[in-house]
């Protein structure tokens, strides 16, 4: 069967530029806002790059993330390659992914992170001409072995995209559809239930309960993208992947998402992909850098953002990136 939750995602989709990256944060100096990188600049110029020379060289977001990996590893990636057709895109990663912790994966466009996002819940399947050599280890089981259902695997690892896709039905018919399809429910009120506590943990029963039953496309674009969180939710989730989630919302609608994002956090683990360094440094525990299909160094977001390793993280993070 097919199911639309795990539509392929537009990633050549251009969305605003990041609006949270605000100079100011917690009283520090921040980076100034980077244009999004799959809006206007091309494969070969990274976000940063299109910064004014010298606007973001030499400042390194402060970091409010106070805790570090909270979990045990949930996914492990070994020597991960992905070829499209003959073209190589991801050279042999690997990363361990802790459980209930967030980790951002940046780097500039066309880098590989959604490439690599997508080997976790094997969207990379879905993709013509896409092949995937290593291992993707989720609770050591190889996510690629045979005997894994990819529809199944899909409601434990769930994705959400850059442009919120609810489905064409009413908010409630959102949430209730990945239960109905996986039988996760035996009457109406244990429906109503999922529904209910999957829009609360998404943090947008408050806003809808009293219009369930109207069109989950007439929200506003946070609300959408709420809806998709719950939607994922609705399916008990494990691993929730993110793609530039707020790359296509205002400030106030990321800012909770954000918030969303820190409280998931607890029960889920959690992979975003941001092209905002701020965003980054709120939000995540770990944070890997990657380029050229690379994984170029890893590590708790604190130390990343303040003392990478590798010059390659230090030019990209404050912008001097060329
Ligand atoms: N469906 C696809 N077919 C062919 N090439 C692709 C496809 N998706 C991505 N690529 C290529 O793989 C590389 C990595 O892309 P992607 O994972 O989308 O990077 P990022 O998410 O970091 O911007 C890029 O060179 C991109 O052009
Ligand atoms: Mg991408």
């Amino acid at each position: 069967m097919k199911f639309p939750f795990f539509r392929a995602p537009d990633g050549r989709e251009g969305g605003p530029a990041d609006p949270t990256d605000v100079p100011m944060m917690g009283g520090q100096v921040l980076p100034a806002a980077g244009t999004h990188p799959d809006a206007s600049v091309s494969e070969s110029m990274p976000a940063a790059q299109a910064e004014p020379a010298g606007a973001m060289a030499g400042r390194i977001p402060s970091v409010t993330s106070p805790s570090g990996p909270a979990g045990p590893t949930k996914i492990a990636a070994r020597d991960v390659s992905v070829f499209y057709g003959d073209k190589q895109a991801l050279f042999d990663v690997s990363l361990d992914i802790p459980d209930k912790t967030v980790t951002a994966f940046i780097g500039p466009s066309g880098c590989g992170k959604s490439t690599f996002l997508r080997c976790m819940n094997r969207m990379n399947d879905t993709i013509q001409g896409a092949r995937v050599t290593g291992q993707i280890l989720m609770d050591d089981q190889d996510v690629n072995a045979r005997t894994v259902d990819p529809v199944l695997l899909r409601a434990q690892v769930g994705m959400v995209f850059q442009k919120p896709n609810p489905f064409p039905k009413t908010i409630y018919e959102n949430v209730a559809y990945g239960p109905r399809i996986h039988g996760l429910t035996e009457s109406k009120a244990e429906m109503d239930a999922i529904v209910e506590s999957s829009l609360k943990k998404a943090g947008l029963w408050d806003e809808v309960a009293d219009r369930l039953h109207s069109a989950g496309t007439g929200l506003s674009g946070g609300q959408q993208q709420r809806l998709v969180i719950a939607r994922a939710i609705a399916v008990r989730p494990e691993v929730i992947l993110m793609d530039e989630p707020c790359s296509a919302l205002d400030p106030i609608a990321t800012a909770k998402i954000e918030e969303l994002i820190d409280e998931l956090r607890e029960q889920y683990c959690i992979v975003i992909v941001t092209h905002s360094m701020a965003q980054a440094a709120r939000v995540s525990q770990r944070t890997a850098f990657f380029h050229l299909g690379r994984l170029v160094e890893h590590g708790n977001t604190e130390e990343i953002f303040t003392n990478p390793r590798e010059r390659r993280t230090l030019d990209y993070i404050t912008g001097r990136f060329g």
